[in-house]
């Protein structure tokens, strides 16, 4: 049996945001705490699912795993090293390695490009092409890993549907060739015909290149379908952490089985 590598470790995470500064000192008068204190891991070639209401700090933590934001107390471990000790370059390749797919993919993509120019932005920005012919090779490549055909690049994001759009910054997050990617509520804006699509086709990349997710989502139902493990959220506290199938099976917490009940009531 081969080792379980960890990809990300996150260790005693805390999250304040100041919300009120003294006009003149700057001194924070009050701040709003996020996320208390979390500690989990990411497996390789794993999904952890983070599920919880509105405002419990899910999208927080998830920005803090992957870079996006910074914790104000706590430690983020990459492949086993500390985020905060890395080099320059160290740092830029972690960040690269983390990717973000969020909610509403429109929004994400500049209107003003074509799909295919989209998608081979971070390619060109961060100089991983040597020429543009490389990149396009490259773009043709992922459109077609998540079902697009190359016509699709030639179009513009307004031209595609919410659920091509969502394949095509799939596409862009795999074109630097990531290790994890951060699904921050992937399918919430997308038909309900549509989510399953979407969410087999994130499955079936996660077997073929062995990345890591974190699967955001507040429907419990989309994250037991992804999960190996699950982590529960509540007013920025984890209120309960482990196997996906045990967390939600034999759900230890009141807050838990009511977040089960609800999703039940949603459906049917
Ligand atoms: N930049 C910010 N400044 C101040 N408070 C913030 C900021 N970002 C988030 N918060 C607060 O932190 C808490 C957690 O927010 P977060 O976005 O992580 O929740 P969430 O679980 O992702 O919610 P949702 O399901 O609505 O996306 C909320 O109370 C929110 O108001
Ligand atoms: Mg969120």
């Amino acid at each position: 049996m081969s080792e379980i590598k960890t990809a990300i470790s996150v260790k005693n995470i805390r999250k304040e945001f100041a919300v009120r500064k003294h006009f003149l000192t700057g001194r924070v008068q009050e701040k709003v705490v996020a996320v208390k204190s979390a500690s989990f891991d990411v497996e390789e070639g794993k999904t952890l699912g983070i599920v919880g209401e509105s405002g419990s700090g899910k999208s927080t933590i998830g920005e803090i795993a992957g870079g996006l934001q910074k914790q104000s107390f706590g430690k983020v471990y990459y492949y086993g090293k500390d985020t905060m000790a890395m080099s320059g370059d160290e740092y830029e390749q972690f960040r690269r390695s983390v990717q973000f797919i969020f909610q509403d993919p429109k929004g994400s993509m500049d209107p003003n490009y074509t799909v295919g120019d989209n998608i081979a932005f971070p390619l060109l920005t961060l100089k991983l092409s040597r020429s543009k012919e490389e990149a396009n090779n490259l773009v043709s490549e992922m459109l077609m890993r998540v079902g697009l055909g190359a016509e699709t690049g030639r179009k513009y994001p307004s031209e595609i549907s919410g659920g091509q759009c969502q394949r095509a910054a799939i596409a862009r997050a795999l074109i630097v060739k990531p290790r994890v990617i951060i699904c921050d509520e992937p399918v919430s804006a997308l038909d309900i015909s549509i989510q399953a699509q979407i969410l087999n086709l994130l499955k079936k990349l996660q077997k073929e290149l062995n990345i890591s997710y974190i699967f955001i989502s507040h429907d419990i139902g989309a994250v037991n379908y992804m999960s190996d493990s699950i982590l529960v959220m509540s007013k920025g506290n984890i209120v309960e952490y482990g196997d996906a199938r045990e967390v939600l099976l034999h759900p230890r917490e009141a807050y838990t089985k009511n977040l089960i009940e609800s999703a039940f009531l949603d459906r049917y």
